[in-house]
């Protein structure tokens, strides 16, 4: 059913889900694509007062902030409790795009199993909006990829969170933006190959037999061909499929490349894909908490992957990330809100269990700024099934 909109209503950068006409013949703006200010100026000129669409508002710019909001220059502490704030209003926004990518990603994989052909207008779509909206975002992004998976449909939701983690990566290198949607993409499908390996296999709770996990380390050759074949992707998402499992040091698989012989987009996703695989919880161990991921990654496999690409993504990450929770010496367990670049074991918190360990309304909100509180510190990163809290909803 149409549904009339006022002229005041509407804002630039507004999102419709439907196309938005002015007279049933005459539209003025398609399905996801973002109204203008010069198609609403247009509007007043001709004296239109509403228009019509049969669609709902997907995106609506976040208002601006007001002049009186607006920090200091310097006033760090301020600008900080803003891009919280901030984050607080577009969450849902952006959880929604998430969920919508891994949707998408997940009819993909499907079909790929039962050997259709990869829909290559639809995984670009995919591709297209979550770079344009990880690039302004990158905390929100970072905090979706860390937190988000199912432990019973595993595949989709790391296919989004590798890709989240490779643009990241990509854009502190300044890739070349052309490439931009072809690393998405190669990072979307990485482990279609996996979709070709025995669900009895990949659901096994107990340790794999040897034989097991050489069936396992097909899927990058079977990934390869699923994707060579399929004309209308480049040669270079395939190459991803095939070389995601190389290592630096020429101890991965399938062909124990080498160093540079592995090529950059492989390099970029084999960092994404490890750290998002040990930061999920799996059928067969425990999660590592993000702190920890890290560390591990730096003491056990740190000659897999490419030195520059990993220091890169490490210290993009931040030792502790925003909607971390933390443990202080005081016994009260905070959510970590933000952080001055030169102080990061020193960041802003919000307490949500207090020292005495209850529980602090929603109400009550108490910020505290470490660098400024010498007799506070971090005594460690928690993970927040320990404290029954669910940062999202706090965030
Ligand atoms: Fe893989």
């Amino acid at each position: 059913m149409m549904k009339k909109i006022n002229l005041s209503d509407l804002k630039a950068g507004m999102k419709f889900s439907r196309a938005v006409y002015i007279t049933p013949t005459n539209m003025l703006v398609g399905p996801n694509m973002p109204l203008k200010s010069s198609d609403i100026e247009k509007l007043k000129r001709w004296g239109i007062k509403e228009v019509e669409t049969a669609g709902d508002i997907i995106f609506s710019p976040t208002p601006e902030i007001l002049e009186d909001e607006k920090p200091k220059p310097g006033d760090y502490k301020k600008r900080i409790v803003l891009e919280y704030n901030k984050l607080h209003r577009i969450k849902k926004r952006y959880k929604d795009e998430y969920d919508e990518a891994v949707n998408g990603i997940s009819s993909i994989l499907r079909y790929a199993q039962h050997k259709k052909a990869i829909n290559e207008v639809k995984i670009r779509n995919i591709a297209h909006t979550l770079v344009s909206s990880i690039l302004p975002n990158e905390h929100i992004f970072i905090y979706l990829a860390s937190n988000m998976t199912n432990e019973n449909d595993y595949l989709p939701y790391h296919s989004i969170n590798v890709a989240i983690f490779s643009v990241i990566i990509a854009n502190q290198i300044k890739i070349d933006p052309k490439l931009m949607a072809n690393l998405t993409i190669s990072a979307i499908l990485h482990d279609i190959g996996m979709t070709k390996i025995p669900l009895k296999i990949l659901t096994k709770k107990e340790r794999l037999t040897t034989e097991e996990f050489n069936i396992i380390k097909l899927h990058p050759i079977y990934g390869y061909k699923m994707l060579a074949k399929d004309s209308s992707l480049s040669a270079d998402i395939a190459n991803v499929a095939l070389q995601h499992h190389e290592q630096y040091d020429g101890e991965g698989y399938p062909r124990k490349l080498k160093g540079e012989k592995i090529d950059l987009f492989s390099r970029i996703v084999a960092i994404a894909d490890t750290y998002d695989a040990m930061t999920k919880k799996r059928n067969y161990r425990a999660k590592f908490i993000s702190y920890d991921a890290m560390k591990n990654i730096l003491s056990e496999s740190k000659n897999k992957f490419d030195p520059r690409l990993l220091k890169i993504f490490l210290s993009n990450l931040s030792i502790y990330p925003v909607a971390s929770l933390v443990k202080l010496n005081t016994n009260a367990v905070g959510m970590v809100i933000g952080a001055y670049s030169d102080k990061p074991l020193r960041p802003i918190i919000k307490i949500i269990v207090d020292e005495f360990g209850d529980r602090l309304e929603e109400t009550e909100e108490r910020i505290i700024d470490l660098s400024e509180e010498q007799d506070m510190f971090i005594v460690g990163a928690v993970n927040e099934k320990d404290f029954g809290i669910n940062t999202f909803s706090l965030v």
